[in-house]
């Protein structure tokens, strides 16, 4: 029990990375908030991850929704000990096609969210001398990004500097960002598969792509780690790894493999 009586705030704990850090957290001992918009899909998560966990209904491109949020997880379990932040959204677009409107809303969920759970949690963090952690993503280390995706490369980069800047101001808080590869969540789940495998493919041939994706738990077990590390991990990129070489070549992604898992996923 490496988290045993920790008081947790999950964002976006509704799907994907964020529900399965929720779970992992939850199995360590913490008291685990749930936070996303789908309150039905929280209690889903809640029914697993047992009796210390709690949910909250909250839209992070809602300023008060986030103050809400962070003040229920305070209220429920009398402090914080430290928040994950996940939501994270894309369109997958040519640049020349992305409006303002995608812009914002991009950057709202991505960033702007982000900014607003830490305004309200690190007075709480501050307190209990407590961590915060943020999803980025390993798109930010491709020069050039990786096309059609320009607002999230754009929205993580900032992200990555947003995290840098709260450290920066607030050094009692230890702060983490978690750059990862490609995942099958319901990321992305609302764009159009064909599309999506005509870029897969272009993402595949340029060496945008690693050869395999990743699991869920992979990430989740990274966000134990750093919040029961006794340091404040700065930043984790993880990717697939290779530890049989029959299992496949990293440097040819596996089409039919995506297509197969997102099928899943749906
Ligand atoms: N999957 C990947 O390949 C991958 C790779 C690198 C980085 N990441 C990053 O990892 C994070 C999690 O992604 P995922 O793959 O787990 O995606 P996901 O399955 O789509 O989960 C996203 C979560 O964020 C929540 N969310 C989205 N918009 C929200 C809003 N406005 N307010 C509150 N919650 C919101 C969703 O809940 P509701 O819809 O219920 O609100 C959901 O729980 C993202 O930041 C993503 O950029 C993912």
């Amino acid at each position: 029990m490496r988290l045993l009586d920790r008081r947790v705030l999950v964002v976006g704990a509704s799907s994907g990375l964020g529900r399965a850090s929720a779970l992992a957290i939850a199995a360590e001992g913490a008291n685990v908030m749930l936070a996303a918009r789908r309150v039905e899909r929280l209690d889903e998560v809640r029914a697993e991850a047992g009796k210390r966990a709690s949910r909250v209904a909250c839209d992070v491109r809602d300023e008060n929704s986030c103050r809400t949020a962070v003040a229920a997880a305070v209220e429920a379990f009398g402090g914080l000990d430290a928040v994950v932040y996940s939501p994270g959204t894309s369109p997958f677009t040519p640049i020349e096609d992305i409006d303002a409107e995608t812009w914002r809303s991009t950057l709202d969920t991505n960033l702007v969210g982000a900014a607003s759970i830490a305004r309200f949690a690190v007075p709480h963090l501050e307190a209990s001398g407590g961590k915060a952690i943020f999803f980025s993503s390993i798109v930010i280390d491709d020069r050039p990004p990786r096309p059609y995706q320009a607002p999230y490369v754009v929205s993580k980069v900032a992200l990555e500097t947003l995290v840098q800047a709260w450290q920066g101001e607030h050094r009692g808080v230890g702060f983490t960002t978690i750059a990862m590869g490609d995942t099958i969540t319901e990321f992305g789940i609302g764009a159009d598969p064909e599309v999506i495998a005509g870029y897969a493919q272009t993402w595949a041939e340029r060496g945008y792509m690693y050869g395999r994706t990743m699991e869920p738990e992979s990430v989740a077990e990274q966000v134990v780690n750093a919040l029961s590390s006794s340091e404040t991990v700065r930043r984790i990129a993880l990717t697939p790894h290779y530890p049989d070489p029959s299992e496949g070549n990293p440097d040819v992604f596996d089409l039919a493999e995506l297509d197969r898992k997102r099928r899943e996923a749906k």
